[in-house]
Parts: structure tokens; sequence; C-alpha cells
């Protein structure tokens, strides 16, 4: 398995280009199950969870043609997708464990051929992640559902009938599922504590240039009028906070200053704030975030994880990081995830001083320094933590399951390396 490098002391400087992102992408290239014409998507993101998608949608019977293209600074991939052959309905347990997020077959391939069958995913490090929601929304839409040797079996023979529907968690998942099913369902479908992130919004801009009647985008109740078919359309994804926000980081923990471009800082309200008030300068340009930490004192601060415009759990590790090294205490609560602590002991090994207290919190007192240290982490934030801490630290940090990032940063050494980090990846035959 590869191993990332880090001999930490690096001031960053310079500009790093945000990609598209991944938890945009992977709902949109979902939505192309819904029609038969070209779902031509721009700005996807090179990453191993996008390959996986891909891969278990030519099983299903998709044809996927791709082109590289310059994307507002950066080079990208525009995917074409055509499901005019779709053969298969069966989404199964090898492509599911690979990727959670395969569950988004589950709305459009039923909405669309009446019929799915998908492995159910179990558990994860971060939670158990149930996708209950999911389920019982689909069967008050008209679903039948059978849980039979790990599978989920759905069926909706007359199709799907439009419902008033109230989550009771706004799930990002169940949002996007439910969306997706409800645009070819009959009549009205009305979701109550719909999530709001904006990726999200993303996928409404791309079901409504398919043909689809959906309104209250970027609100909590999301009105979709069903309609007989949908068609061809073009959308670019949206880019990626959480890399972003990462990134901003990476510039706080070395005290340097990088130029985020293609940031977008109306989708980093609450993890800005956090910054600014840690010591950190931000400014914001037309389509950049420029992040200051050059002989700035950083110091503690509480975090509270929610859902979006809350602050977001996904930026809960990396923050964490940079929380090791600023001067006083810091206590972060994470209310969405019920296992997202897994990073502490290793960033102790580094040095940190954390409790945990309880699942949900965890009290950071800030140290002078942190020293390298060979680290592993269960998940793709808890790894880019640990890169961070690798960046800030004394010497060599070997950071270990590196598949976990390439789920999530595309080209984070060359990104990292183009700032002045010095970072290698040490492939597993070196
Ligand atoms: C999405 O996961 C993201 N993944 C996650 O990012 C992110 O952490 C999460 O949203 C929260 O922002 C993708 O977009 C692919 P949820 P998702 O359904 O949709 C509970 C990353 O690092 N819940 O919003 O699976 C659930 O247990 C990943 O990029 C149910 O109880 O998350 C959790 O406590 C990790 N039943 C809460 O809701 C359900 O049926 C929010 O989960 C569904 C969810």
């Amino acid at each position: 398995m590869d191993k990332i490098k880090i001999i930490g002391g690096n001031t960053l400087h310079g500009k790093i280009c945000i990609s598209g992102a991944k938890n945009a992408a992977l709902p949109l290239i979902c939505a192309s199950l819904l029609t038969d014409e070209p779902v031509i998507i721009k700005n996807v993101p090179l990453l191993s969870d996008i390959t996986f998608l891909n891969g278990l949608l030519k099983y299903l019977g998709m044809d996927i043609s791709e082109k590289q293209e310059i994307f507002v600074q950066h080079q990208s991939t525009k995917y074409t997708y055509q499901a005019n052959q779709i053969t298969n309905l069966v989404a199964p347990y090898d492509f599911v464990r690979k990727m959670r997020a395969s569950y988004y077959v589950l709305g459009p391939l039923l909405a669309r051929f009446k019929h799915v069958e998908f492995s159910l995913p179990g558990g994860c490090a971060i939670g158990a992640r149930p996708i209950d929601i999911h389920l019982s929304s689909l069967e008050q839409m008209g679903a039948k559902i059978e849980i039979k040797n790990g599978y989920v079996i759905a069926d909706a023979p007359n199709g799907l009938t439009g419902a008033h529907i109230i989550f009771s968690k706004a799930s990002v998942g169940a949002t996007c599922n439910i969306l997706m099913a409800a645009t070819l369902a009959s009549g009205i479908t009305k979701i109550e504590n719909a999530a709001k992130e904006p990726e999200i919004a993303n996928l409404i801009d791309l079901l409504n240039a398919m043909g689809a009647k959906i309104e209250g985008k970027n609100t909590s109740v999301l009105t979709i009028e069903g309609v007989e078919k949908l068609h061809n359309a073009e959308i670019s994804v949206i880019s990626d906070r959480i890399e972003a926000g990462s990134y901003a980081i990476a510039a706080a923990i070395t005290h340097g200053k990088i130029e985020l471009v293609n940031a977008c800082a109306d989708f980093l309200q609450q993890p800005i704030r956090v910054l600014e008030k840690m010591g950190v300068d931000v400014s914001v340009d037309d389509n950049s975030i420029i992040v200051d930490a050059v002989n700035k004192t950083i110091v503690g601060e509480d975090i509270y994880t929610d859902y979006y415009p809350g602050f977001p759990t996904d930026l809960q590790a990396q923050f964490m990081a940079l929380m090791t090294v600023a001067e006083g205490a810091s206590l972060v609560t994470e209310s969405i995830w019920e296992n997202r602590f897994m990073h502490v002991p290793e960033l102790c090994r580094m040095g940190a001083n954390i409790n945990i207290h309880g699942h949900a919190s965890a009290i950071v007192r800030g140290v002078k320094k942190l020293s390298g240290a060979p680290v592993m982490a269960t998940d793709l934030r808890a790894s880019f933590a640990l890169v961070l801490a690798g960046l800030a630290a004394e010497g060599e940090t070997i950071v270990n399951r590196v598949y976990h990032l390439d789920r999530g940063y595309e080209k984070l050494e060359e990104k990292l390396k183009a700032v002045g980090a010095d970072i290698e990846r040490i492939k597993e035959s070196d």
C-alpha cells in the first residue's frame, strides 16, 4: 500500500486550485440514470470514489465517455453518461462495500425501471451509517421493500407516487436519493427537513435542467412535481468546500499564506469564521479565498459540527489538527457521526494533548510542537488531519493507508508540493 512521507516545518506559500466536489459529483453522476439521453458533467475530480462509481454504472450498462479539459485554471475531466442500455438492476456487494455512496443508484433505478436490488452497505469507520430514511421514504412513495441475503430488494410495479415525507434527520444522502426518485414519480412529493448542503443545490440545478420541476432550492422544504420523462442536460460540479477548508488549514498550521483559487467562500461561512477567531486573516476575492497566517498567533476556539450551514463534520478532524498547536484549549463537539474521533490517538502519538469525553466531545490543549511519527487513519478526513499535523511537526511523518486520501483529495502531493511542502508518495513497490 502506498504511503505519504512528509518532512514538517516548511511554511506554505502560493496558490492551490480547488477541484470539483466529490460529494456533489457522486449524486450528479447517478442522476444520469434517470434519462436515456446523454448527460454531460464537467469539472469531475479525478478520485478513486469516482472510478468506483463509474465501474458500478458500467456494470449496470451505462455508456461513459470522458474528455480532459481546462476548467477555471485547472485540468479536469468532462464525462458524458448515457443510460440508454441499462441491462442490470443489481448493485452488488463488491461495489457497494468499496463505496457507500453507491446508494445513489437506488432512487433513480427504482423510479425509472421500477425495480432495484442493492447490497446493504453496513457500517463504516465513522459510524453505523444506516439508510433507513432512504428506504422508509421510498416506501411512503409506494415501493415494496424487502431485505434478503444482505440486499435491499425494491419494487414499484406501477411506478412511484408522490408523498408528503418528513425526514427524521436532515440526511444529505436521503435528500439526494428521494429528490431523484420523485422527479419521475406521479404527482407531487414534498420533503420536509431536507438537507440544505450546496451539493444538493447543484443536484437540483442538474435535475431541473433535465426537465424536472423542483422548488425550494437551498431551503429545508423541497417540492417536486413528477414528470413523465427527463432529457439531456449539462452541468458543472461545484468547487469542493471541504478540500478548500482542508488547504486553508494547511496555510494556517504552517503559518503560511495560500490563495485558494476556484473556492467559494459562501459555502464556508462557519469554517472561515472559526479560522478568523483563531487568529488567521481570511480575505475573499472574486473566485478565491486568501488565507494568511504569516506571523499570526493561532489561538484555541470551540467547534460544534452540525447540518449545513452549521460547521461541517467533514472539516472537524482537520480543524482539530490545527487546534493541537494553537495557544490555549479548544472544545470539539461532533454531533453528526457517533465515531469520528479515530484521528485522536494518532495525533496524540505525534505529541498532541487531546482528551475525549464520551463519544461526542474532545478537549484539545495546544502544545508548542508536534513531532513526526508513522501514523494511519481509518477514514478520508482523518487521514488529511494527519497530513496537516505532519506539515507542522518536527521531523518525518509517514501517513499509511493513502487509499483513504485518494478517495477524496485530487493530486494531493502535487498541490502541496507546489506551495512548498516537503511531501512525497512512497509507492508500494519502492
Ligand atoms: C454525506 O454522507 C457525505 N457523503 C459525508 O461525507 C458527510 O459527512 C455527511 O453527508 C454529513 O455531511 C457524501 O456526500 C457521499 P447523512 P451521508 O445521510 O449522506 C443519519 C466525506 O468525508 N442517517 O447526511 O451518508 C446518519 O447516521 C463523507 O466526504 C440516518 O440515521 O450522511 C448521520 O448521523 C463522510 N438514517 C446523519 O443522519 C439514514 O437513512 C447524517 O447522515 C441516513 C442518515
